[in-house]
């Protein structure tokens, strides 16, 4: 499992953005969340107490960590979450990393939960090119979800530079992701 996971980029203390999958009474719910690799044996997520991700979440659960380089499912899973899935992964990512959450540490505005990698499966292969144009819209999304406790001017500002990487390097995708994204601070 070691190998595998740093196969995947989970090395010491490197935080993936991965999109979380959670199940409660039938209903999926998707979330992009930062995944540090802490010790050997866990992963770390740090969920703030504002998301629906909180909300479903309790100790015990088999979650499904989606790891994918897209963009526009980055997009889709904070915006209308019309991503399809099957079988507790989203159909699009690459890899998915079953987890048990094993603890979680109650703070004021987050929690702390520890994930136990119970299965690594490769779903899909990729073989894009790197375009900042992608991260770029990341970022403005990482941002954007900043606005309830980050000055606004700041993610004003964030946002206008990753828009001025995407008017440079990115497709019609992309631009098109930059200006719903604009559109809804
Ligand atoms: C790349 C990326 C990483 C994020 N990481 C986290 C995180 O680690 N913890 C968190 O609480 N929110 C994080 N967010 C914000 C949540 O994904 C966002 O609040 C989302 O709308 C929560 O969805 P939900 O309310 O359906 O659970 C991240 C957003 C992005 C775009």
């Amino acid at each position: 499992m070691n190998k595998k996971l740093e196969n995947l980029g989970f090395e010491k203390d490197r935080t993936i953005e991965t999109i979380l999958l959670t199940k409660k009474q039938g209903q999926i719910n998707l979330a992009p969340i930062g995944i540090r690799r802490k010790e050997q044996d866990f992963l770390e997520a740090k969920i703030y107490k504002t998301t629906q991700a909180y909300s479903v979440l309790n100790e015990g659960d088999i979650v499904s960590l989606n790891l994918t380089n897209d963009a526009e499912l980055f997009f889709k899973s904070i915006f209308d979450k019309k991503i399809e899935t099957e079988d507790f992964k989203i159909k699009k990512s690459d890899y998915i990393i079953k987890s048990r959450c094993k603890r979680i540490i109650e703070k004021e505005n987050y929690i702390i939960t520890h994930l136990i990698p119970k299965e690594v499966i490769k779903n899909k292969e990729t073989k894009k090119g790197y375009c900042r144009a992608n991260s770029a819209i990341i970022e403005a999304l990482v941002y954007y979800t900043k606005l309830d406790y980050e000055k606004r001017d700041k993610v004003e500002r964030k946002i206008t530079q990753a828009k001025k990487v995407v008017k440079k390097t990115g497709g019609e995708k992309e631009k098109e992701l930059i200006k719903k994204i604009i559109s809804r601070i």
